[in-house]
């Protein structure tokens, strides 16, 4: 007889403990998460779901694990949530618990540990950069003093094509012209510059930096050092580019604007405010925030106000080249409505299928289709389920414009919705909100650029659409709407290039 005990039985058991190993490590007693995948030890999802878990790849886990569920991600936990009532309580119901936002390596260093105002975390600090900001950049009084500005830059982009014989017959890649228009538009709001055209030095500069800022922001290369700390040593080249970039990023936008500013101000001894840039300066004066503050307040911008603007117009441009009744029929409202009358700011309201046009891009092609990510600093409930402190929790804002469930068609650019069975809709960050149609998210952290933003989409496509006839270059049927997801944008992946026959009234 053996001395040992025999533990045959312990063996034969083996593999089946070691199946549920990942069960019995991760379901701790009592708790009350949202459903997900089975975690494993160190990786959590993160080998099951991979790392591009953009809007339609979520999409396909929502309908695995339902309208709230959880991913563990390494050491990280998102929770995504895709149903218009829990999305109310996010952002509405709830937004002081879920009003903050994560943190991840990159972001920490693009916003030095969260001296900005987008990426910060909900508290005194945030509250203070959105009010200093609202003032010069998010008011009624901001638009009627930009307006003018605005056309007038709107009108020299009319004026460029029409005298550009290849933009009339090969056609031109729209997003070039159309890039250096925001641009324009932004840097005169900020600060009273403009850049003469697009081989301009500084055009080049800042939109290299900012590409380059986006690019390595929005990846999902650094996910793996982010979700698994023990793999972050081998993040350190990435990271290290990220800090070079953001150091020569942020002197640039010092050294060429914000000084010549600063100079300004001082020699007129801070009176008469001109641009958005002398209001932040002076906020600055009075000891309301420091000058790490100011130039985050500018990077907030260029990241925030510019591209997004400009995708959601490359996107309205390319719906309309391929549906060109939607396209004749804007051209008949503008001409009926206006005539020889230029399109302006102040008649925007007269024209309901252009506002239903911008609202049916933000529909389909969401510039932000997963809003900026949200954050609980504490635990929290959420449709029933615990959701455990300092989860990223995200609002898949562009499936509840897209489920077909709650929509007819969506698949369907189709801008006559707004005017028919979705009329009452607005893209609206307060008062009477849809929570199926949150382009601009809403509650404390939505977009205060809205106010902004909408005009300019709306512009820019009025003005196009009454002066060309916009369509595909020759030998081509369609323009490609195919979409490139980032870690929570939505861009065309192909810029592009449309032919603008112009239209003798
Ligand atoms: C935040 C969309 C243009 C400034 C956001 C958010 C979305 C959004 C979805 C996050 C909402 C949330 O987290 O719940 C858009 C779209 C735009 C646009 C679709 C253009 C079509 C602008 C412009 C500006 C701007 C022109 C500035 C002039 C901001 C800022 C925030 C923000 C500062 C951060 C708010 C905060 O965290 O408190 N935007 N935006 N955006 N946007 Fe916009």
């Amino acid at each position: 007889k053996s001395f040992f005990p025999d533990l045959s039985p312990f063996f034969l058991s083996l593999p089946l403990l070691l199946l549920l190993l990942p069960l019995v490590l991760f379901s701790v007693p009592g708790s009350n998460t949202p459903p997900g995948p089975v975690s494993f030890p160190i990786f959590g999802n993160w080998l099951q779901v991979g790392n591009d878990l953009n809007h339609r790849n979520l999409v396909d886990l929502t309908k695995k694990y339902g309208n709230v569920f959880l991913l563990r991600l390494g050491v990280r936990n998102l929770v995504v949530v895709s149903d218009p009532k829990l999305a109310a309580e996010v952002l509405h119901t709830q937004g002081v618990e879920f009003g903050s936002r994560p943190r991840n390596v990159v972001w920490d260093i693009f916003t030095d540990n969260g001296k900005d105002m987008v990426f910060t975390e909900y508290g005194d600090h945030w509250r203070k950069m959105r009010r200093v900001m609202t003032l010069p950049f998010f008011t009624n009084k901001v638009v009627q003093q930009y307006r003018e500005m605005w056309e007038e830059e709107m009108d020299m982009v009319v004026r460029d094509l029409r005298g550009d014989r290849v933009a009339q017959t090969e056609g031109v890649v729209v997003r070039r012209r159309l890039q250096l228009l925001l641009y324009n538009v932004m840097y005169r709001m900020m600060f009273d510059a403009r850049f003469e055209s697009m081989s301009d030095p500084l055009f080049q500069q800042a939109t290299w930096f900012n590409s380059e800022r986006s690019r390595l922001a929005q990846s999902f290369e650094y996910n793996y050092g982010d979700f698994i700390p023990i793999l972050r040593p081998f993040l350190r080249g990435y990271l290290n580019k990220c800090r070079d970039l953001q150091r020569r990023r942020l002197a640039f936008y010092n050294d060429n604007y914000v000084e010549k500013r600063r100079k300004l101000m001082a020699a007129r001894d801070g009176k008469r405010l001109r641009c958005a840039m002398d209001y932040i300066l002076e906020a600055e004066m009075n000891g309301e925030i420091t000058s790490d503050n100011v130039i985050y307040i500018v990077e907030n911008i260029n990241v925030a106000a510019i591209e997004t603007t400009l995708w959601s117009m490359e996107w309205a441009i390319a719906e309309l080249v391929n549906h060109p009744n939607a396209q004749q029929r804007l051209r008949k409202e503008l001409w009926d409505v206006l005539g020889d009358e230029p399109l302006t700011e102040t008649n925007l309201q007269r024209l309901p299928y252009l506002q239903a046009v911008a609202k049916e891009t933000l529909r389909l092609h969401s510039p932000i289709p997963l809003l900026v990510p949200h954050m609980n600093l504490e635990e929290a409930k959420l449709g029933g389920y615990d959701i455990p402190k300092r989860t990223k929790v995200i609002v898949n804002a562009w499936w509840l414009g897209n489920n077909p469930e709650w929509w007819h068609k969506p698949e369907e650019f189709r801008p006559e919705r707004f005017l028919d069975e979705e009329k009452e809709v607005e893209a609206l960050v307060g008062g009477k909100v849809d929570f199926r149609f949150l382009p601009f998210g809403v509650g404390r952290r939505s977009c205060p650029g809205i106010i902004v933003a909408l005009p300019l989409l709306s512009l820019i496509v009025g003005k196009l659409v009454k002066d060309f006839e916009m369509v595909p270059p020759p030998g081509v049927d369609e323009i490609d709407v195919t979409e490139k997801g980032g870690q929570f944008s939505l861009q065309i992946v192909n810029h592009s290039t449309i032919a603008f026959h112009p239209i003798s009234p």
